[in-house]
């Protein structure tokens, strides 16, 4: 089968490598891809291909895939998806992972999603919407902090403040009609505030039905012991020591009641829970794989990625199977200096060949391309993903931390203390 994946992330690379695995992937062309997934090779030996292509450019990805044979197209990211691209591929006549524009609204609009869950009896934090900024006001002052201030819409995961005062929470109900996030900030959705840990479980979902892959646990800010600002997630390991059976047994249960409510919807949806006292609850759905989350998981997956992807994109859940590995996954992300605000590109990348060639290693590129000498170089603000496979998550998370020490580039951030939660156990940093 002749596949091509929209998307240049460390999240399309994870896609395109365990694709790449499948004795049934003929061709794999990423669009526009980055500096690792053209390398990848394939179990025939080919090569993959980077494609100059924009994914929200539905017609010339139509063009393309016509002109290649292409037979299947995973769509990556949620942007695409929200614009109705899936829509357009599958008129005409393009098999697709990945839900049309109606059913990408669950991240599309927080305002949709918070109603599909309150519908659906789907464990959710308290909320508001609201279309003007006196009413908004009105009742954070009322309500009072702590408060969660959303924009309605797709904000690069940077329309989100939890707010600890009213005075924060003012000022981003402000930010939010002030036009910070453009018409993604007309309408807003405060929320009561949830505490626990959070966890992320990614499923593919197809006929109705939800097919939950391994847990994962990312750690959004950009430092140690989580401060600094948000991001699009600095780190990640599955599974989720923490979490109980009864909490896996109800986030499974959620995400098999959200599918049941979706019978169209036709890839993945990502469910982000909170952990709280009162059981697991949905902080967000996605409607794509999570990055970084993807490349902890699809590492852990021993079962074939085209059979179940293709099974997804066609409708048929009978023929969605999955077996999952035991040993542990933990990710590290290698990050230029400054994100998530601005940074410097173009810094060239020494010793990723020697990081992959450690035991249980794989690196995943994000932000890389390659210049005019062939030299790998920064391109992004996440830079690498640095995954390590081991029987023990102490293993794994040494091992990772060894290969990170191994590569180098001017400006390297990376956080120190990806999955000690995991180790600390939960009491002790709830
Ligand atoms: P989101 O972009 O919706 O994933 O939100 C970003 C982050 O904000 C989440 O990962 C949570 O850490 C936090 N957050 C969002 N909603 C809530 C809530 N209702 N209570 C507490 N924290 C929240
Ligand atoms: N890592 C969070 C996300 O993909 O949304």
């Amino acid at each position: 089968m002749k596949i091509l994946i929209l998307g240049s992330g460390g999240r399309e690379h994870a896609i395109a490598w365990a694709l790449a695995k499948s004795p049934r992937a003929e061709a794999l062309f990423v669009a526009p891809g980055n500096g690792g997934t053209e390398g990848i090779t394939l179990a025939n030996g080919q090569r993959a291909r980077n494609v100059s292509l924009d994914p929200q450019d539905a017609d010339a990805v139509i063009a393309f895939a016509k002109d290649a044979g292409v037979e299947l197209v995973v769509i990556g990211a949620e942007a695409p998806l929200v614009a109705g691209v899936a829509d357009e591929l599958r008129a005409a006549g393009l098999k697709v992972y990945g839900p049309n524009a109606a059913e990408a609204q669950l991240e599309g609009s927080k305002d949709h999603a918070k109603k599909f869950m309150d519908d659906n009896g789907i464990p959710t934090a308290a909320y508001r919407t609201f279309t003007d900024e006196a009413s908004a006001l009105a009742y954070v002052r009322e309500h009072g902090a702590p408060v969660v201030v959303k924009a309605d819409g797709l904000a690069a995961g940077k329309g989100v403040v939890v707010a600890e005062t009213v005075e924060d929470a003012e000022e981003a109900v402000r930010a939010c009609f002030g036009g910070a996030f453009g018409s993604a900030g007309a309408t807003v959705v405060i929320e009561e505030c949830m505490r626990g840990p959070e966890c992320s479980m990614l499923s593919f979902v197809t006929g109705g039905k939800s097919f939950a892959m391994a847990p994962s646990q990312d750690h959004k800010r950009a430092f140690d012991g989580d401060t600094g600002p948000n991001t699009g997630g600095m780190g990640v390991y599955s599974p989720v020591p923490i979490v109980t059976d009864e909490e896996m047994a109800a986030m499974t249960d959620i995400m098999a009641h959200a599918a049941a409510a979706v019978p169209d919807y036709r890839g993945t949806l990502y469910g982000g829970f909170m952990l709280t006292s009162e059981g697991p609850k949905i902080v967000e759905f996605n409607v794509r794989f999570g990055d970084p989350e993807t490349q902890v998981v699809l590492p852990r997956l021993e079962s074939d990625l085209v059979d179940i992807m293709e099974a997804v994109a066609d409708g048929r859940p009978e023929d969605v199977q999955m077996d999952w590995s035991d040993q542990w996954a933990v990710c590290v992300v290698l990050a230029s200096d400054g994100y998530p605000g601005a940074y410097e590109k173009g810094r060239v990348i020494l010793g990723v060949d020697d990081a992959e060639a450690m035991d249980g290693i794989t690196v995943f590129h994000a932000g890389t391309a390659r210049n005019a000498d062939d030299e790998l170089i920064t391109a992004g603000g996440r830079v690498l993903n640095v995954v390590a496979m081991a029987d023990t998550f102490e293993e794994a998370r040494n091992r990772a931390y060894e290969a990170c020490d191994v590569i180098q580039f001017e400006g390297k951030q990376l956080r120190r203390d990806i999955g000690l939660k995991a180790l600390i156990g939960r009491t002790s940093w709830e």
